[in-house]
């Protein structure tokens, strides 16, 4: 197995820090979403996407998962707007992005369009109920949707420096590695025992494991991104070995969007240059809206190597007691009883509580950043 290329075969780069735009007069406010998916259309974390949506696309890729022209693609990438703000902007002509006062990028107006947000909702996230925090995102942005080619002008500030890579920065990174094969894995959470053994169990058959955790906007009891960031470096120096991880952010926005999130994850981390993504129990779930397994499943729904990027499938994992493993159903053949479980809930209370969870769960060294984190945090935000 070789390198692996960028989705639809060619890496995209549409950064131009020299662009000149004094003369636009047209003007977008963006919000923290749209300016992440500019960064990431800019970058080519989203090949073969040189901006957002138009409707043909728009419209296939929320009925089939796949662009107009047939390649896969599973989350429609779009640019919301206000009706008053459709009205004032001319087809044809250039757009300013903005936020805050500051341009981050230019849009060519090719199209406006007012999309079915329930179909929407229906086909990516397999419901309409606001409860849902990618559907209440969803139907809470505005109505009309502005598509074209983008050109990244700015960069959004980088809260993670020496870790915000683009992907032609870590592609060349694994080469200089020697990796010819790099499992990619997504995370919006610490890191625990059960992610960690996932990881090894992957990196034992390949050469390199890329720990890319989303760092965008993500629901408001996700434990914050600078103490996760704190907890993966505390992780990886004392468990991983160097010279086999290489931990980078992935600037995007949560959707939790749960199969569809999956398979865009997965077609993302190929454009970073992954081989192998992992997918493991109810992947960019959130509440009870997915089955276990369904962001496992959907894949099947793709002919094999359509995707470029070959998924690892994982149980849910946890650690026996009897067997003094990690290990999974398909592993273990005790009963529940004897296995660690914790929801994500009574782990959170827990830290808070400035109690450790045991390390069975969670190393120590990870759970005391994530206790101390924590409190720093509530000092912060009351
Ligand atoms: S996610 O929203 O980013 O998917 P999380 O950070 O919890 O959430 O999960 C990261 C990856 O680890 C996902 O692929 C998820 O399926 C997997 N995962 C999380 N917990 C477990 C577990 N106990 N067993 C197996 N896989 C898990």
């Amino acid at each position: 197995m070789s390198e692996s290329l960028p989705h639809g075969g060619e890496l995209i780069n549409r950064w131009n820090p020299d662009a000149e735009i004094g003369a636009v007069d047209q003007e977008v406010e963006l919000d923290a979403f749209s300016l992440s998916d500019l960064e990431l259309i800019g970058i080519g974390a989203y090949s073969p996407l040189t901006g957002f949506l138009g409707e043909a696309d728009y419209t296939s890729v929320v009925e089939s998962m796949r662009l107009a022209d047939g390649l896969p693609w599973s989350i429609p990438i779009t640019l919301p707007v206000s009706r008053k703000k459709a009205e004032s902007l001319k087809e044809g002509e250039a757009v300013r992005l903005v936020k805050d006062g500051v341009t981050y990028g230019r849009l060519w107006l090719e199209e406006k369009y007012v999309p079915d947000k329930i179909r929407e909702a229906e086909q990516v996230y397999r419901t309409t109920q606001t409860a849902h925090p990618g559907v209440k995102k969803l139907f809470d942005r505005p109505p009309v949707y502005l598509a074209g080619p983008i050109e990244l002008i700015r960069r959004p500030e980088k809260r993670f420096a020496s870790h915000h890579l683009d992907p032609v920065e870590t592609r060349e990174t694994f080469r200089k590695k020697g990796w010819k094969t790099v499992v990619g894995f997504q995370t919006r959470n610490p890191v625990h025992r059960a992610h960690e053994y996932i990881q090894k169990t992957a990196l034992e058959t390949v050469d390199g494991l890329f720990l890319n955790p989303l760092v965008g906007e993500t629901k408001a009891d996700d434990i914050p991104a600078e103490v996760r960031m704190e907890s993966y470096r505390v992780l990886l120096q004392n468990y991983y070995p160097e010279d086999r991880v290489f931990l980078a952010v992935f600037p995007a926005a949560m959707r939790y969007a749960g199969p569809r999130e999956a398979v865009f994850h997965a077609l993302v981390r190929k454009n970073y240059g992954c081989t192998h993504f992992i997918v493991g129990r109810d992947h960019a779930g959130v509440g009870d809206y997915y089955g276990t397994y369904d962001a496992q499943k959907i894949f099947a729904e793709f002919r094999p190597g359509e995707l470029g990027i070959t998924p690892l499938f994982f149980e849910h994992s946890f650690y026996c007691r009897r067997c003094e493993n990690m290990a999974s159903a398909k592993t273990c053949p005790h009963g529940k009883d004897h296995h660690v479980a914790l929801s994500g809930t009574k782990v959170r209370e827990m830290l808070r509580n400035g109690e450790r969870p045991p390390a069975t769960f969670s190393r120590p060294e990870v759970a005391d950043v994530l206790i101390r984190g924590l409190r720093e945090k509530t000092v912060i935000t009351g």
